[in-house]
């Protein structure tokens, strides 16, 4: 009956059930329930405050939610720690970067390697050949995600002297570096210009090509709607609409809590034409 979840017996990639986060009696998230399959791109969007980046930190860990569950694969994660979720094989970028800036990118990327490779405080201070090998490979590692996100500055300088949408690439090299099979890019795009917003679309869709599931915190509607199999809408905590994109820009609490509030005059045009009833009239 709903298309929209896939008919495998088994449990999604991460399920997202009924989650509530209050701060000190505020509720930040009121009830938010969403799934995410196997390399599948979900949305969140929804107006500043509404809740996106809190969700995303209960999912990874970061807050641990006043109520409800997040699986992984039907396991449990809700309040495991930054780190267990991580090694799980959930990665994320954050709002505000939060790149190492006096070091090289080089080294920014390859610590997001070291989750991967095994090595122990013995085999670092005796320079065993495993830790050797392990170095290397992390290198290696570290290259390949650099030319995947076709970064184009001094991959050798400190982070900080790179342009910020490059640093934006750099923290995305370093999500994908841990392999994970799902990544939480929390607006990966904010403050690109025109050509960096497109690059980035293309970065999206090649993650997921690698197979990865992706939830996009993103306020670029054209981005938005271009790149997601589903989009989940938040206002005030709530969340208000669930569905494919085509279905979610025609709702009409989507176009009153969103659309009319940050979209440009001729996406609220054709929202309010679609919502009226019909596209004949909106051109
Ligand atoms: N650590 C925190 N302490 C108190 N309030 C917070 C904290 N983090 C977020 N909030 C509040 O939760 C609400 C949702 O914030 P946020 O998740 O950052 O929204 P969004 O990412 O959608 O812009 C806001 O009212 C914000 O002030
Ligand atoms: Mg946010």
């Amino acid at each position: 009956m709903n298309s929209t979840v896939k008919s495998t017996a088994n449990a999604p990639l991460l399920s997202v059930e009924d989650l509530r986060l209050s701060f000190g009696g505020v509720l930040a998230i009121d009830g938010l329930s969403f799934g995410v399959g196997e390399a599948e791109i979900v949305s969140v969007i929804g107006p500043n405050g509404a809740g996106k980046t809190s969700a995303f930190n209960c999912v990874t860990g970061f807050y641990r939610p006043t109520a409800g569950a997040v699986r992984l694969r039907g396991r449990d994660i809700t309040g495991l720690r930054p780190s267990a979720v991580a090694a799980l094989g959930v990665a994320r970028t954050f709002q505000n970067l939060r790149l190492f800036g006096e070091m090289s990118v080089l080294d920014n990327v390859r610590a997001g390697t070291h989750l991967r490779i095994r090595q122990n405080v013995f085999d670092a201070l005796l320079h065993t050949p495993r830790y050797r090998r392990g170095e290397r490979e992390s290198t290696e590692q570290a290259h390949h995600w650099l030319d995947f996100v076709g970064l184009r500055g001094d991959r050798y300088g400190p982070a900080r002297a790179l342009p910020y949408g490059e640093q934006r690439r750099v923290e995305i090299a370093r999500a994908l570096a841990r392999e994970p099979d799902l990544l939480l890019l929390d607006e990966p795009a904010a403050g690109l210009n025109h050509g960096e917003k497109a690059e980035t679309l293309d970065l999206i869709r090649r993650v997921r090509e690698l197979g990865v599931a992706i939830v996009l915190i993103e306020h670029d509607m054209g981005l938005v709607m271009d790149v997601s199999q589903r989009v989940v809408v938040l206002n005030f905590g709530r969340e208000i609409a669930d569905g494919p994109p085509d279905e979610v820009r025609r709702d009409p609490e989507v176009v009153e809590a969103y659309l009319g509030r940050d979209a440009d005059e001729a996406e609220i045009e054709e929202a309010r034409a679609s919502v009226a009833g019909g596209r004949d009239g909106g051109a």
